[in-house]
């Protein structure tokens, strides 16, 4: 297993959406893992194929007691809102109140092929909305309204942006190092 570097907003493959896993086969059970150890590495809470550059619909997730994977997902959505903070690991350093329901539920298969399905309210519902998102070629930051939406644009294209983005990058490197040195 190994840390994966994880792709930041800017690259088109976060704007693009991934393609159906077709083959159930040791690679994708090596990639899934890769992607729990990826996640757990930089302390998320879930994490989508895309960001470490793999146009695939796959996601894991893990919050406390509720972790799993989904690959091929679809997703049905409560009509109830909630509201709450957001980040993503490809738009390091910030967070913004994000509109999002309040339930979701995912249908979709495991590393092995067997279909199973999860249902969420909360913090997981917001983490299912976010990573099915991802799948899409949606980052969150498309999704906020008003001041929140004005602000995360301005804070994004502000030059001193680029270099925090430039220095997670560099620290998570750093990880990826001693872990590939491991
Ligand atoms: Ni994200």
């Amino acid at each position: 297993m190994s840390v994966r570097p994880i792709r930041t907003i800017g690259d088109p493959i976060l704007r693009s959406a991934a393609d159906p896993v077709r083959r159930f086969d040791d690679d994708l059970r090596t990639l899934v893992a890769d992607m729990f150890e990826t996640m757990r590495d930089v302390e998320g809470v879930g994490l989508a194929a895309p960001q470490i550059g793999v146009g695939l619909q796959i996601f894991v997730y893990e919050i406390g007691e509720d972790s799993g994977v989904f690959i091929n997902p679809s997703i049905e959505l409560g009509d109830e809102m909630q509201e709450g903070g957001e980040g993503c690991l490809s738009v390091p350093g910030l967070g913004f109140d994000t509109p999002r329901r309040q339930r979701a539920r995912v249908s979709g298969l495991d590393e092995h092929g067997q279909e199973h399905e999860a249902e969420a309210t909360g913090l997981l519902a917001r983490c299912f909305q976010h990573e099915h998102d991802h799948l899409q070629g949606t980052l969150y930051v498309n999704r906020l309204e008003g001041e929140a939406r004005r602000e995360a644009w301005r804070r994004i294209r502000a030059e001193d942006y680029a270099r925090t983005v430039a220095e997670v990058r560099q620290e998570r490197a750093g990880t990826l190092g001693s872990s590939f040195g491991g």
